[in-house]
């Protein structure tokens, strides 16, 4: 997809992931709309990205909308907003995810509703929005993860809204090929930023797989643009991996000591890194 005077709408669009997709659209040559709750971190984000626009392609707008995306009243208006502001929508990012990690005893089950809504509801709620104003060649871009792959212990509720948008989007993805929509999902193992917090409450069997940079999750999820994929694992091998995981399970069990100690190891390694250990 040709990014030039394309307009992208872009939750959790001011750090990791979704900052990082803003910067190369802008850097391309897009408008960006990034939505975020936290209005200082979206003020600084936009900041970096006018910078950036300056510099590479004067054409570039960037706004920011402090909203939630649990709030279904904001995402309710928010593509029409884009559309009254900037004058049309071609991509939408619904990236803005959340995970309340631990054993499933102890999430409570108001926080276990709460990733859904911020994780399935809302993307599916502003995607339908988005499909009444986004021009035809748009692009759909859910930011799911690897952990919609293969149902992870200890982060229930998590694996099973990244489930559901995935297949969410893959039955989208059908009905929209002729209307010359691209709907993709992209997959992550581990990446490098905040969406940790405190990095000891991760199931060391996240950490089991290589630690991605946010720069390498953007390559790919250009990379799936430019060949219209309806699905992208990062990395690729990971993906394979959890394919494997899910299509056989006894397997998993057996492998599954294995990938937990080397988990714990590149998780300790990672936590002195950070300077939490
Ligand atoms: N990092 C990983 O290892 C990894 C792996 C697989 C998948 N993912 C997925 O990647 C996506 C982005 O995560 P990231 O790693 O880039 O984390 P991040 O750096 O923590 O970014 C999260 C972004 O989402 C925003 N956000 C969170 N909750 C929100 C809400 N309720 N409403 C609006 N905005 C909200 C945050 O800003 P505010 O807090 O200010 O709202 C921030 O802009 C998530 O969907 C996550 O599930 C991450």
């Amino acid at each position: 997809m040709d990014l030039r005077e394309k307009i992208a709408l872009i939750t959790g669009g001011s750090t990791g992931i979704g900052l990082g997709l803003a910067r190369r659209m802008v850097q391309a040559g897009a408008s960006v709309v990034l939505v975020a709750r936290g209005a200082d971190k979206l003020a600084a984000a936009a900041d970096s990205l006018r910078g950036e626009a300056t510099v590479q392609s004067g054409q570039s707008r960037v706004l920011t909308i402090a909203a939630d995306v649990a709030d279904r009243a904001t995402l309710h208006g928010l593509p029409q907003r884009v559309v009254s502001e900037l004058g049309g929508l071609d991509i939408l990012v619904n990236n803005a995810g959340l995970n309340h990690r631990g054993p499933a005893l102890s999430v409570t089950a108001e926080q276990m509703a709460q990733v859904i809504e911020v994780n399935l509801v809302a993307p599916i709620y502003l995607t339908r929005r988005a499909l009444d104003v986004l021009r035809p060649g748009g692009a759909i871009i859910q930011v799911a993860s690897l952990a919609g792959k293969v149902g992870f212990a200890k982060q229930t509720s998590y694996s099973a809204s990244k489930a559901g948008l995935r297949f969410f989007s893959r039955a989208l993805g059908e009905e929209l090929a002729p209307r010359n929509i691209h709907v993709m999902c992209v997959n992550p193992g581990p990446v490098d930023t905040d969406f940790f917090g405190d990095i000891r409450s991760a199931a060391d069997l996240t950490f089991s797989q290589p630690m991605s940079t946010v720069e390498e999750v953007v390559e790919a999820t250009l990379r799936g643009l430019a060949l219209r994929q309806a699905e992208v694992d990062i990395p690729v091998a990971s993906g394979w991996l959890a394919t494997l995981g899910y299509l056989s399970p006894g397997l998993t069990r057996l492998l599954l000591p294995l990938m937990e100690a080397r988990g714990a190891r590149n998780k300790a390694a990672y936590m002195r890194r950070k300077g939490q250990l």
